[in-house]
């Protein structure tokens, strides 16, 4: 009889922990990609206040961030796992799963354009970097429009 207890017992513990772990990972799919994105805002805003003229232009700085921009860039894909619209503190919209291909497609303009500004930044022309800085500006934005909650 003890031994039954503890079966059903311990048959209990491991369908509570599948349960917390099917929950875990939606949650660490959002974590991982709103991280990726964060990192990205980090390096993003930097960059955009020299452009302003808010702060001075530091070419290798500048370069620094492009080229770490670029390389993240490739990263947030993984994380938007199916059926993760709807966890909390998620700011994606359900949109981007049943437009899968366009979504995906403003991913790899973010990835064609991040890395054409690397290029450009490694020159150290600011002027030059202007319009390449917007192009990445607008390909975070057509996407943020589409398929990111307003915070
Ligand atoms: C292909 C679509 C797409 C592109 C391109 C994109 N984003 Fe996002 N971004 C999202 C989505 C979707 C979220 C919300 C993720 C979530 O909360 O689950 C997000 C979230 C963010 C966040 C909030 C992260 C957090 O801490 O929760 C920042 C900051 C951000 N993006 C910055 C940028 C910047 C800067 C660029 C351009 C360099 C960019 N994004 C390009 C789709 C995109």
């Amino acid at each position: 009889m003890q031994r039954k207890t503890a079966a059903l017992l311990a048959g209990t513990l491991l369908a509570t922990g599948a349960a917390a772990h099917a929950e875990s990972e939606a949650e660490k799919a959002v974590e991982y990609r709103e991280s990726v994105f964060h990192v990205i805002g980090h390096n993003f805003m930097p960059m955009a206040d020299m452009v302003k003229g808010k702060i001075d232009y530091d070419a290798e700085e500048f370069a620094t961030r492009a080229e770490r921009v670029a390389q993240l860039a490739r990263m947030p894909l993984e994380g938007f796992v199916e059926g993760t619209a709807g966890v909390a503190g998620s700011e994606a919209k359900p949109g981007i799963w049943s437009n899968w291909d366009d979504f995906r497609g403003k991913l790899e303009d973010l990835q064609k354009e991040s890395a054409k500004l690397a290029k450009v930044a490694g020159k150290g022309d600011l002027q030059a970097i202007k319009p390449q800085f917007m192009a990445v500006g607008k390909a975070c934005k057509s996407c943020h429009d589409e398929y990111k909650e307003e915070d």
